[in-house]
């Protein structure tokens, strides 16, 4: 089983260099293959309410037999509740169907600025958090413009922001972004969900080089460049690969040059979070 290393986030906590991404991974099915991965050594699990699978989550960990407190377990706040009321009763559903009484980490899922309540859901986040419902709070696909906002208007930072990241789509703005106000940057789809990125020469040429298949070379160019990447596999062979990320380095030059695959338009559909509002 691999041991993972941990990043220490801004509130003292620690989390799992690399998670399991869950979108699409449900029922009985989903159970076993969640189960699969825990028993692998992961243990970071990144749900939302939006995936319509917390109660999968819930049931893989408590079939697992181990202890609660070896997981990190990852939430989203769906779009349709961020008014105070409605965020402080979706924690407690969310935490119902997961049966847990506490999260490691809780995220906005999206900020939706054009409806302007990610502030009170923040609030409402803050105030959870003082109750020991969660433990870390964040956000997900935040810009800056947003972060600043909940910071100035709580005084309380995000841990992480979690957002799209992968070769076509590298985020060097908003890393920096992240790590100046002292925020982890979580990658989503951190492997471009399938897309072409896989089949680079220059990634191809990688695995060759390190004897490494091409996911666990973007994995580890993710690690290397500061990130924490979740990637979703129902596979047991991509699960385990996806682990094995720690006991080899890429070159800072074979980093710039996976940076160099960026394209101007590479969200993978076209998501931009000043204008995305999801799930309505
Ligand atoms: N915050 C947000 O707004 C947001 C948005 C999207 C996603 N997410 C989170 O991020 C997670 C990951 O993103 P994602 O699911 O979109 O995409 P992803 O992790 O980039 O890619 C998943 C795809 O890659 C394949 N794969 C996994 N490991 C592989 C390997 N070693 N070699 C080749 N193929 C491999 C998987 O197929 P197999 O199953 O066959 O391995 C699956 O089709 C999600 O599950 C979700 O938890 C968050």
């Amino acid at each position: 089983m691999t041991q993972v290393p941990v990043v220490t986030l801004n509130d003292g906590y620690q989390m799992p260099a690399i998670g399991l991404g869950t979108f699409q991974i449900r029922g009985g099915a989903g159970v076993n293959q969640i189960l699969a991965a825990i028993t692998d050594g992961y243990r970071s699990l990144d749900t939302a309410t939006n995936y319509d699978n917390e109660g999968a989550v819930g049931e893989a960990i408590r079939r697992s037999g181990i202890p609660r407190a070896e997981f990190f377990v990852t939430s989203k706040l769906p779009g349709k509740y961020h008014r105070y009321a409605d965020a402080t009763m979706a924690i407690q559903e969310s935490l119902y169907r997961l049966g847990l009484d506490y999260f490691d980490l809780y995220v906005i899922h999206w900020p939706l600025p054009k409806r302007d309540h990610y502030v009170e859901a923040w609030q409402a986040m803050i105030d959870a958090q003082e109750r020991g419902l969660i433990r870390s709070i964040g956000v997900s696909n935040f810009e800056p413009a947003h972060l600043d906002r909940l910071i100035n208007e709580t005084g309380v930072t995000p841990a992480v922001n979690q957002i799209e990241v992968h070769p076509y789509w590298v985020q060097e703005r908003m890393l920096k972004e992240d790590t100046q106000r002292g925020i982890v940057t979580e990658a989503w789809s951190p492997l471009g969900r399938g897309s072409s990125a896989l089949t680079e020469p220059i990634i191809q040429q990688l695995a060759q080089k390190y004897q490494k298949n091409v996911g666990q070379i973007i994995l580890r160019w993710h690690i290397q460049r500061g990130i924490v990447p979740i990637p979703k596999s129902r596979n047991l062979a991509h699960q385990r690969a996806n682990l094995a990320v720690f006991d080899f380095s890429l070159t800072a030059e074979e980093i710039q040059a996976i940076n160099e695959l960026n394209k101007t338009d590479g969200r993978i559909d076209n998501q931009d979070p000043n204008e995305y509002e999801e799930f309505e």
